[in-house]
């Protein structure tokens, strides 16, 4: 199984100044010929997938600076994921088209017909992204005053993805003869009426789509927590893990295949891809220059209220070259990464400026940098030591970025027997290696 390779998608590099350094996009707020250009490097460099995240609201309006500024995973400017796909689904004919789409504020028939839609038109290509939504304002947009409870999002989040599959079952695959002689254009016996009637949902089906191409869509998530690690083990096809360090990736990748046995599947059935942000130049010092240029792209006000928004603390009022205050981690952030950073300004004697700039270049995630042999080699060490099954990739600055990591080191995990040089199959499962799954209500060759 060669090394999968995913790229972030997102119109705007990982760095919250990218969009600001003279080799990234012009314009790139809602740019469809940027999102072609970018899905055509990542394709002919023989990338798995394209991943778009997602949500659903405008972030930062409480912080000025970095709301004018813009930081990359807020994205205040973009465009309908499954609606981007579907247009770059007619430029490219092999790469996956992966989104984000939330279980928390949509509907299970809206997100199997939307994923069916773009499997059908992509000729197999599709990806949903499974998440619960992280961005709790998001809940302002749909009719409700605050986030949903976390245990209510899990437990929905698990009834919505078995609905969603249901209804992607909905007819057998020889359902549609559209015969013009016989004047038969579906086989009434060959369709499953769903009448889902769940905690969360009534849904009586079929899906007015035809069976997914891939069978399913494959579902991806991304939960850290131990509800979230259960719901990918029981419903994800692939999972996207961030964890800083090598045995720390380790121990997660163990950790989420351990847990497939309880829902009667196996390691194979699962592929897990290690998010990093890859800050790749011909040498180490080409690479520590472009951190260096992008690092001087960012005002103190932005950096400062960057790392509130990482702490989930509003940090203006402390001095800028005191030390990072001594929060107490329970109170710091809706994820571990707050508490990584304060553990680590702890550790480390960082003061505020300092532990911004330290977190910037790859927003609170993991990093890979150097010459095109170091990042070659450090991928190498996690591939094959079960660290990941293969790296959702962020470039820095795009689209250079990732035109450079496809240049400079696709090869030579190529050379190395690592990765592809042609892709292996037409369909997304076929090029992850996970099989097809069979149609719940119709067995094969019934
Ligand atoms: C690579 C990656 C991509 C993610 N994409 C999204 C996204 O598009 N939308 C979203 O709301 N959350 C996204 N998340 C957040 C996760 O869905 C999840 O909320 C987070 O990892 C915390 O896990 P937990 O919910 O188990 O605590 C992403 C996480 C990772 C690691």
């Amino acid at each position: 199984m060669p090394m999968i390779l995913a790229a972030n998608a997102n119109a705007q590099g990982s760095h919250v100044s990218e969009w600001r350094h003279p080799q990234a996009w012009e314009a790139p707020a809602a740019n469809i010929r940027n999102a072609v250009r970018l899905a055509q490097i990542a394709e002919a460099a023989k990338f798995d997938l394209l991943f778009l995240a997602d949500g659903n609201g405008v972030r930062q309006m409480d912080k000025p600076d970095l709301f004018a500024a813009t930081s990359p995973s807020d994205r205040p400017g973009v465009l309908e994921p499954v609606t981007l796909l579907s247009a770059l689904a007619m430029h490219t004919s092999n790469i996956g088209l992966v989104a984000t789409a939330t279980t928390t504020y949509d509907e299970p028939f809206h997100v199997a017909r939307r994923f069916a839609s773009l499997d059908h038109l992509s000729g197999g290509r599709a990806g949903w992204n499974l998440v619960t939504t992280s961005n709790p304002e998001d809940a302002l947009n749909f009719s409700h005053a605050e986030h949903v409870a976390r245990d209510l999002r899990y437990d929905r989040a698990s009834e919505f993805a078995t609905v969603v599959k249901g209804l992607w079952d909905s007819w057998a695959e020889d359902a549609f003869p559209q015969d013009k002689e016989s004047g038969q254009f579906l086989r009434p016996s060959r369709v499953n009426v769903l009448d889902h009637k769940g905690t969360h949902f009534q849904v009586r089906g079929p899906l007015n789509a035809p069976r997914p191409p891939q069978g399913h869509p494959v579902v991806f998530s991304a939960g850290q927590s131990d509800t979230g690690k259960d719901l990918s083990a029981a419903h994800a096809d692939c999972v996207f893990a961030i964890e800083g360090s090598l045995s720390a990736a380790q121990r997660l990748y163990a950790d989420i295949k351990g847990r497939l046995p309880k829902f009667g599947r196996t390691a194979e059935d699962m592929r897990i891809l290690a998010g990093v942000t890859i800050f790749v130049g011909e040498t180490a010092a080409e690479a520590d220059a472009l951190l260096q240029e992008l690092d001087e792209l960012v005002s103190p006000a932005v950096g400062v209220d960057y790392l509130s928004k990482m702490l989930g603390r509003k940090m203006k009022d402390y001095p800028l070259d005191g030390p990072l205050p001594d929060f107490d981690e329970e109170h710091v952030g809706h994820t571990g990464i707050g508490k990584s950073i304060i553990r680590m300004a702890r550790e480390e004697g960082l003061t505020i400026r300092q532990t911004y700039r330290r977190i910037l270049p790859q927003m609170g995630g993991n990093m890979f940098k150097g010459d095109p042999m170091t990042i070659a080699d450090t991928m190498e060490e996690w591939y094959t030591s079960k660290a990941c099954d293969g790296f959702m990739i962020a470039a820095p600055v795009v689209p250079t970025g990732l035109e450079r990591f496809a240049r400079l080191v696709v090869p030579e995990l190529q050379r190395r027997g690592l990765f592809r040089k042609e892709y292996e199959g037409a369909t997304l499962r076929d090029n992850l290696g996970l099989a097809r799954p069979s149609n719940r209500f119709f067995a094969a060759g019934s």
